[in-house]
């Protein structure tokens, strides 16, 4: 049993919590259920960031203090956590006295050995926005943020020794290639390094800025916030306390954080960890950044894409789903609602869902809603066992690879197996020949017992979803509880286990909720107007209601005591059905059996003539002629319409 020790950024406790701080979190989080569920011991650290002058000044400006301030908006966070399903151990707060006591310790440790240094500072002063800045920052010598007037200042502060590790940290990431991935941001760091690295300004004087860690060695002074938020990552785990735990942790297994940072976790953290006399992280992992229509979300652009408003359009579990799924490790993501509802459909209510729904459907059909017996050694799921153990495989080297978008590659690979599965064996053929029932039963089986190991390859990413899927296949057990160790062994699923069908798990989506997100005045004006001028229409919405599907007729004969019924058994690919339909006037029942037709599927069933009919074909009639509407060409049988 390993140990895996993840953290993510501490959050400026100021921010409003939106879409780029729930991806970093939600990926920290898959990877650490991940190795939970690989039965490793897990540490997953989150938390906020509350010092600095912004908190400062939110605060006055709001009558508060700044403490008190804090212990609001920290509430955001940890409700946006709770409800996306955030599975941390821990979440640090830089106030917490836990935490003050350690910078304040490492900072004494630090003076005491030399490794911080007074001198005086000079640089540029904006005095409204109260910041230095270098040189090259000023634009047109004036300050970038606000283009007003800066001063020279030369004031005196305190200062890290960085500079002497810079030949010792190129050599540690030259000589580690895991310890910042990918690539690319590994080769800008080594760049950054080519030139001189400075000692770093660790303090601000306590009259410009005071609601920060105070500097043990000097009270007029208090630590830069970044010095004083790094730390968290060690305070949390145990540091400086005696009962053994922080050897445990330390060190961390992975930083998970946001391109925006990489300078502070890959040059200034590593440094103050060798100057402190620990080791450093295994690996610091960047990832990109989320845009919305290609451009930086702000809050005057009001493009800020809140992630519990699609959590709660769309399911949490969706929402997370498609965060893993989208953004390639690194690289930038444009987010956008519609491209998520086309993977909601295509993958998800699709793929994933209809596989479980003719799983569970065939299962109840065909062999009872019992999960069946299976004669060791039958033959028939070998093609799926095989996939599994290989998925299993590819979602474990994946990991090692700290790469959620990978596993679910891999997992997708099953899926797609599965669904090809059922295809090719075909129960619904099986299960008119009697003689086949083994196979039938083989088949039925090998589909349950993949939606089993599903549900276990998707817990980490999708917890309440996988526990649908674990209990409408009847799976005995905690889901949380499962290990990749049980799905080794193929064949867990126990015979006589009662399959429970509850219906879809990701109903499809229509893309016209986008549309609705218009401002309701303009929303409502808008309906009002198409309602007037369109009295008869339908929406795209409505009519995407209609389950549209090629069916092939099994079967035909007349309903007794009538001249215009037939009463047809239709195969829906996953389904049988039997419908009533007034064509007998223009069709011989015995010319239609092999016919594939169009049946509007989800129909609610009526009784006609005392007979049962759940669902309705489509024919083109007028001047006493009618002729069905047929597929140009074969299609498998269930097809959609659209
Ligand atoms: N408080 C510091 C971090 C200290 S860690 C010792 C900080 N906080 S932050 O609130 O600004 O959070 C930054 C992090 O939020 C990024 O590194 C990233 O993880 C996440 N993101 C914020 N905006 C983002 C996007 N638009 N896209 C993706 N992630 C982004 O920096």
């Amino acid at each position: 049993m390993g140990k895996f020790y993840i953290t993510t950024p501490i959050y400026y406790v100021n921010d409003d919590p939106h879409i780029g701080h729930a991806y970093t979190t939600i990926m920290a989080d898959v990877l650490a259920r991940y190795h939970r569920t690989a039965g490793d011991e897990v540490l997953f650290l989150t938390g906020t960031d509350e010092h600095g002058q912004k908190v400062e000044q939110a605060a006055k400006a709001r009558g508060v203090s700044p403490q008190a301030h804090c212990d609001e908006m920290v509430l955001r966070f940890q409700a946006q956590w709770q409800s996306l399903n955030i599975s941390h151990d821990d979440f640090i707060r830089t106030t917490e006295a836990r935490h003050r006591r350690v910078v304040q310790e490492i900072l004494q440790r630090l003076w005491d050995a030399g490794e911080i240094y007074a001198d005086d500072y000079e640089g540029w002063y904006c005095v409204p926005d109260e910041r230095f800045w270098t040189e090259k920052d000023l634009v047109e010598g004036k300050c970038p943020e606000c283009g007003r007037e800066v001063v020279r200042i030369s004031e005196k502060n305190y200062f890290f020794r960085m500079g002497r590790y810079q030949e010792w940290l190129i050599q540690h990431i030259q000589t580690h290639p895991r310890f910042i991935r990918p690539g690319t941001r590994r080769n800008e760091v080594l760049g950054f390094l080519k030139n001189p690295l400075n000692d770093l300004c660790i303090s601000r004087p306590k009259a410009r800025l005071s609601w920060g860690v105070p500097l043990p060695f000097d009270g007029a002074y208090v630590c830069y916030v970044w010095f004083d938020a790094l730390i968290n990552y060690i305070t949390a785990p145990g540091y400086l306390q005696d009962d053994g735990e922080f050897n445990r942790w330390w060190p961390a297994s992975c930083h998970l954080i946001g391109k925006d940072i990489v300078t502070t976790h890959c040059v200034y953290w590593p440094t103050m960890l060798k100057a402190i006399g620990l080791p450093v992280p295994d690996t610091v992992m960047p990832h990109g950044w989320w845009l919305v229509d290609e451009a930086k979300m702000s809050k005057s652009l009001g493009n800020v894409v809140r992630p519990l408003d699609l959590a709660d359009r769309y399911g949490v579990d969706a929402f997370r789903y498609f965060l893993v799924r989208e953004m390639v490790l690194g690289l930038d993501s444009s987010f956008s609602e519609s491209a998520f509802v086309q993977r909601y459909n295509a993958e998800l209510a699709n793929d994933l869902g209809n596989l479980l729904n003719r799983t569970v459907v065939m299962a109840d059909r065909y062999v009872g809603g019992v999960v069946p017996q299976v004669e060791a050694g039958h033959a028939v799921p070998g093609p799926l066992q095989k996939q599994a153990l290989k998925t299993l495989d590819r979602v474990r080297h994946a990991l090692e690879d700290l790469n959620p978008a990978g596993i679910l590659d891999a997992i997708w690979g099953l899926v797609r197996e599965a669904n090809r599965f059922a295809e090719v064996q075909a129960p619904w053929n099986l299960a008119k020949h009697p003689h086949k029932r083994k196979a039938l039963e083989a088949t039925i089986y090998g589909l349950l017992e993949t939606m089993r190991h599903l549900a276990v390859l998707l817990f980490p990413v999708m917890p309440g979803k996988a526990r649908e899927i674990w209990e409408q296949v009847g799976a005995e057990g905690a889901l949380e509880d499962q290990r990749f160790q049980d799905l080794k062994s193929w064949g867990g699923l126990r015979a006589g286990l009662r399959v429970r069908a509850a219906g879809p798990v990701f109903p499809r989506v229509d893309g016209t909720l986008i549309e609705a997100e218009a401002e309701p005045d303009e929303q409502d004006t808008r309906e009002h107007r198409m309602s007037e001028e369109r009295k008869d229409r339908i929406s795209f919405q409505e009519f995407q209601k209609l389950d549209l599907r090629v069916a092939r007729i099994e079967a035909a004969e007349r309903v007794e005591g009538t001249d215009r019924l037939l009463k047809l058994q239709v195969n829906l690919g996953d389904a049988q059905r039997q419908l009533v339909a007034g064509v007998a006037q223009h069709y011989e029942p015995d010319a239609l059996v092999g016919a594939q037709i169009v049946v509007v599927a989800n129909l609610a069933p009526a009784t006609i003539r005392g007979v049962a009919s759940e669902g309705m074909l489509l024919a083109a009639s007028g001047d006493g002629h009618l002729t069905l509407l047929r597929p140009d060409s074969e299609v498998p049988d269930g097809t959609a319409v659209s």
